[in-house]
């Protein structure tokens, strides 16, 4: 019987790869305008880390980690994100000790068991990027632009930018005090995972998308009234900043985000098409979380994009350019001649094929059907007189040139193409 793909993973085709590598290229190039570097970690991690560092009161932690013991009997878990391993890798290699504020992004295959459904996977991608060590609300305001740029970047429409600051913990906990009593007089009509949560972790509440929870909270206390004189500043700051950007954004005193380091600002990005899956950024400002991981207490401030998302928005991008198709016809001798002239076109820089096993009419036919600008014809006679026929693919005309002379020709029939597109 055929074997089929874990549900939810999904296999990322030739066709779609060429979107993939847009969306790559790009965020590459803007992180570069940004001095962000790249940073490389494995996609697993002992279990402990994403404990520690997610929080084991979050949906991720209690239900989505891939996590199983490994022969040795250790506990590992797949990443369900970057950030607690970039992390980690920070702190082991003493990174902020070689330079204090770093700048660092991630690309790569992240594991959360959900509930596959457009736009959400169990295994999904994500561009992530990390700053670390500034707590000024510039660098919040300059992450929350660079994040901005690269959906613009993109040619995404509809974009939408929601900003929030959750404070730190001690405006939380005034907060939370109040939040919980205002929950307590609608605990009937929460979820059941958010009755779970009112004690424990409430503002979690405040962004359920289950209907009644959102009824629930209408009219709740509203955390920026609890800021505490340097949490208000701050995030005062961090939107003077973005209007000095300007970048256009909305305030949403319900953005709590699904996980827990946060503090302070926290934002998410939409865009438009995507139905209920429509976040394609989210982030946040996280003060303590180097801590407890570990490493000496520094601020830091990231986000990560969904990629399979950015990837159903953008859809098809044009294939990689095609050269020079090569059509051999004859004994050993001409195809040791074709394959002279292939290896010189690949040295020229033209990408070019050749499949001389085929028929004559079947060669020229997929040199047509792969769409490539220019074939050069290769037969007893050409061998004979030292030459080859390039033919240009859109106007049919055809030429037959000296051996000497095929790479330019073909070159001239290529530039002659790119001048008309
Ligand atoms: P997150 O909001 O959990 O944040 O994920 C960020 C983005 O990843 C989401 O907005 C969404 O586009 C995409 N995403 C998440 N889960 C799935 C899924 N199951 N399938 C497809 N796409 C998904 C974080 O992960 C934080 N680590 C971001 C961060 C970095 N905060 C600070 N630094």
């Amino acid at each position: 019987m055929e074997i089929k793909a874990i549900r939810g993973m999904n296999d990322i085709l030739p066709k779609e790869v060429r979107t993939w590598r847009f969306v790559e290229e790009t965020a590459r190039k803007i992180f570069g305008l940004y001095g962000f570097e790249e940073l490389r970690s494995p996609v697993m991690e002992k279990t402990e880390l994403f404990l520690r560092g997610i929080g084991d009161e979050t949906d991720v932690v209690e239900k989505q980690m891939y996590t199983f013991t490994d022969k040795g009997g250790e506990s590992l878990t797949l990443r369900p994100e970057a950030t607690a391993s970039v992390l980690r890798a920070v702190i082991e290699h003493g990174l902020l000790g070689e330079d204090p504020v770093r700048k660092v992004y991630s690309i790569g295959p992240m594991f959360r068991y959900e509930r596959p459904q457009k736009g959400r996977y169990r295994q999904f991608h994500q561009i992530n990027a990390e700053r670390l060590g500034e707590d000024s609300p510039f660098s919040d305001a300059e992450t929350l632009k660079l994040a901005y740029d690269l959906a613009a970047s993109l040619g995404l429409e509809g974009v939408a930018m929601e900003v929030n600051s959750l404070g730190c913990e001690d405006c939380r906990a005034a907060f939370k005090k109040t939040l919980e009593g205002f929950l307590e007089g609608r605990a009937g009509s929460l979820c059941e995972d958010c009755s779970r949560r009112m004690r424990k972790n409430p503002l979690r509440v405040l962004d359920c998308k289950v209907p009644s929870c959102k009824e629930a909270v209408a009219g709740a206390p509203v955390l920026e009234e609890f800021l505490c004189d340097d949490c208000r500043e701050h995030y005062r700051q961090v939107l003077s900043g973005l209007d000095a950007f300007g970048v256009p954004y909305g305030k949403n005193p319900l953005l709590v985000r699904g996980l827990d380091y946060y503090t302070r600002t926290t934002f998410e990005i939409t865009a438009q098409g995507l139905g209920s899956q429509n976040a394609i950024a989210g982030g946040g400002r996280y003060d303590n979380l180097i801590g407890t991981l570990g490493g000496p207490e520094t601020p830091g401030i990231g986000f990560a994009f969904g990629m399979e998302r950015l990837v159903m928005l953008i859809g098809a991008v044009p294939a990689q350019e095609r050269g020079c198709f090569v059509v051999a016809q004859g004994d050993e001798d001409v195809r040791r001649y074709a394959m002279g002239l292939l290896a010189e076109l690949r040295a020229g820089g033209v990408p070019a094929e050749g499949a001389f096993d085929k028929s004559f009419k079947a060669q020229m036919r997929r040199a047509g059907r792969s769409g490539y600008p220019a074939c050069a014809i290769i037969g007893g006679d050409e061998v004979k007189e030292g030459a080859v026929t390039v033919k240009d693919m859109r106007t049919s005309s055809q030429d037959r040139v000296p051996r000497a002379d095929a790479l330019a020709r073909v070159q001239s029939v290529l530039s002659a193409q790119g001048e008309e597109a």
